[in-house]
């Protein structure tokens, strides 16, 4: 494993909870220097403890993602502390149970806020660190954590987050086009889950026991195996562009 100042540096955004969280825990294990963010920086602090102690070294932000100014101050620390950056997974997002017939305004503006306009965001900061002197097409590798709601519509209530999946699948071959004609080496990649086990749910149904009788109905992912699912994006050779992983429970239907 290469001396700690100089491996490469992995941002995960949403590395508070769930996917984000097991994916920083498994990068900090390949080797990778990490950029974490999120808004509750006290779940942060005890990652970056734990990271730390595995001698990792690590940066945490707390930084709402609807907020471009509070985007720009994260990777303006980022340039500070590490000056690269090799690495970006996208996976801040949520969903809201709001029904095109009759849900929010503000709810449906947070999910186009966090799941599309900050990942884009994050991802032209990214690609600008990515070119360097030695490479100045760029090289580097974005995972965007898109969903089976960018594939198909699960349910009637899959309101506006299905629709900020099917936008994350269209940046993900867009992006892909755009990297290929500026001749870059970056790759893009998605993985798009089924359902996962972690705070997702019970933030959708605003109900625990909802959260707890979805997740109650079989088997479903873990966060760990999303995190799997990035090693192995990771660990392809240079000429290797895995474009999207889906993966379900077995068990789930939709
Ligand atoms: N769980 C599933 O079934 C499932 C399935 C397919 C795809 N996905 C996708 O996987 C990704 C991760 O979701 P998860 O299941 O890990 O859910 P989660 O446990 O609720 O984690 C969501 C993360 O996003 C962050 N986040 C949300 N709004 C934010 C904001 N305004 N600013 C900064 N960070 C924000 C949260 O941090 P703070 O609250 O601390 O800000 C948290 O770290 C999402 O993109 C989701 O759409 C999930």
């Amino acid at each position: 494993m290469p001396s700690v100042s100089s491996r490469p540096l992995a941002i995960v955004t949403g590395a508070s909870s769930g996917i984000g969280l097991a994916i920083a825990q498994h990068l900090a294990t390949l080797g990778y220097n990490l950029a974490l963010c999120a808004r509750r920086q006290d779940r942060l602090d005890v990652l970056a403890a734990e990271l730390e102690g595995q001698g990792c070294n690590v940066l945490t932000q707390a930084v709402d993602l609807r907020d471009e100014a509070q985007i720009l101050s994260f990777f303006a620390a980022i340039d500070q502390r590490f000056n690269r950056v090799d690495v970006l997974i996208n996976s801040a997002g949520l969903g809201h149970k709001e029904p095109l017939m009759t849900g929010a305004t503000e709810a449906w503006r947070e999910m186009l806020d966090v799941n599309v306009l900050a990942l884009c965001i994050c991802t032209r900061e990214a690609i600008a660190r990515m070119k360097t002197q030695d490479n100045p097409q760029g090289k580097g590798h974005i995972i965007h954590l898109s969903s089976m709601s960018g594939h198909r519509i699960p349910t009637a209530v899959a309101g506006l987050y299905s629709a900020t999946k099917f936008a994350v699948r269209s940046l993900t071959e867009t992006l892909r086009r755009e990297l290929r004609q500026a001749d870059s080496s970056i790759r893009i990649s998605s993985i798009s889950p089924g359902i996962v086990e972690t705070e997702f749910a019970e933030k959708y149904s605003k109900s625990a026991d909802e959260a707890a009788a979805t997740y109650s109905r079989h088997p479903m992912l873990q966060a760990e195996d999303i995190a799997k699912a990035v090693t192995y994006l990771l660990k392809q050779p240079d000429h290797v562009e895995v474009h999207d992983i889906l993966l379900r429970p077995t068990q789930q239907q939709s």
